[in-house]
């Protein structure tokens, strides 16, 4: 079985979590879009794993975890990710590959993403990491792929034309004094040869393993409302967060996928600039944010938190084809007198149901809630859906019946044993 596995939010829904339950189950688990602005956060016994760029399965003996052509890698953050596996002992010979089509991240896209961020009046709050830029280039067909990497003559001709043209931008708009041919065609040269045993037609790869009945667990990095096209644009991130990037990111056709399944937490979060509905306000944000310790795994930078958004999270279901739902860290829920759902938007005193278009509209929404009686904190370490309260099971079910997809599973800790199947 094939199965993808998105996030319905703005990102750091906690997929990590399920991406490493799922694991277990597939044969090859594949990253499909963004880079290292993402941080999937695994933790296993006392340990904690924080992965960037790395499948999160490698924990798991003896899958194969492959980084698809959609991603695109910086190698110093590659190289040093693979340091640290084999720094914890963990064996991944033979079974991680990269994609020949994956984009290269380059010194001059995390510079002028951090220049052009400085620069905007209306930030987006970007991560700095060059995703950006990166993308930008593949779109304007001047990219250098993994592959390039791997042949001195095609990236010493594509190189230099790129620092033909961006040097004069970065000395002419942003009084940068640009790059160094020579220094970064040797570096990236010997992050070739590095990676030259990983590097392979990773769509063969994969769609070999579709004709031998694998199963393939497809991981979305960010969430659905950062994607570049259905997120809250302009402040987004600039891949293909949704269900359909799988295919776009690694090359398994639409047909080959079997199952979608979505992660959301019991409320919302966001880092970075943009609209959201349901942000709480500054003191019970900041309680919220502590109990859920609400900081981001790449930058560490504070989230801000707000309740749970039936109107953005339905609109996920639709977009990607949800058709079970993860819940995660229900547990930060736990001891509120009260809980709301917003289950629509008021603007200028018209209810909106669908999630809104227009900037204005979407930033001045005034969320319309449904309020729950909340729950005490749940001492008993609850195993079951049934040893849940019953205000904590009836809010589960409040969300599924708003959402129409089936919740099979919820988390209410950070450990793999603290999960409820259903
Ligand atoms: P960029 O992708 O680094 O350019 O960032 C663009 C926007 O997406 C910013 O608001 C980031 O905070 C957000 N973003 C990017 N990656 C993640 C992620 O993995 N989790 C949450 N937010 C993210």
């Amino acid at each position: 079985m094939n199965i993808v596995l998105v996030g319905m939010q703005w990102g750091d829904e906690g997929k990590g979590k399920v991406i490493d339950i799922l694991s277990k189950r597939a044969d090859y688990i594949v990253r499909y879009q963004g880079g290292n602005n993402a941080g999937h956060t695994v933790v296993v016994g006392d340990k904690e794993y924080i992965f960037h760029l790395i499948p999160s399965g490698i924990l798991h003996p003896g899958k194969i975890c492959c980084i698809g052509n959609g991603v695109v890698i910086d190698p110093e953050v590659l190289k040093r990710e693979l340091a640290d596996l084999r720094k914890n002992n963990i064996d991944f010979s033979g079974r991680f590959k990269i994609s020949t089509l994956a984009h290269v991240i380059m010194p001059y896209h995390k510079n002028l993403d951090q220049l052009r961020e400085a620069k905007r009046k209306n930030k987006i709050g970007t991560t700095g990491r060059g995703i950006g830029p990166c993308y930008a280039d593949k779109i304007n067909r001047c990219g250098i792929r993994m592959i390039d990497l791997l042949n001195p003559g095609v990236f010493k001709d594509k190189l230099k034309d790129n620092l033909k043209e961006k040097n004069e931008i970065f000395k002419k708009v942003y009084g940068h004094p640009g790059f160094s041919f020579q220094k970064i065609y040797r570096q990236y040269l010997d992050y070739g040869k590095l990676f030259s045993k990983f590097v392979c037609d990773t769509a063969v790869l994969l769609n070999k393993a579709c004709d031998d009945k694998s199963d393939i667990l497809l991981e979305g990095a960010q969430g659905t409302f950062l994607d570049i096209d259905f997120g809250t644009y302009p402040f987004v991130t600039s891949s293909s967060a949704t269900s359909g990037g799988a295919c776009i990111g690694t090359g398994i056709s639409p047909v080959k996928i079997d199952k979608v399944v979505g992660v959301c937490k019991a409320y919302t979060t966001r880092v970075g600039e943009g609209p959201f509905p349901t942000e709480f306000a500054e003191g019970f944000g900041n309680f919220m944010r502590d109990r859920g310790n609400e900081f981001g795994a790449t930058t560490g930078r504070p989230r801000r938190c707000g309740w749970f958004d039936a109107v953005i999270a339905r609109q996920s279901v639709m977009l990607n084809g949800i058709t079970e739902l993860a819940i995660m860290k229900m547990d930060v829920l736990d001891g509120l007198d009260k809980v709301k759902i917003c289950i629509a938007y008021k603007y200028k005193g018209r209810v909106i149901k669908e999630f809104p278009h227009d900037f204005e509209v979407l930033s001045k929404a005034v969320p319309i809630y449904k309020e729950m009686a909340g729950w005490p904190n749940q001492d008993n370490n609850p195993s079951s859906f049934k040893q849940l309260h019953p205000n904590a099971r009836a809010y589960l079910l409040e969300l599924q019946k708003l959402l129409g997809a089936n919740i099979t599973m919820v988390s209410i800790g950070s450990a793999r044993k603290s999960t409820i199947f259903i």
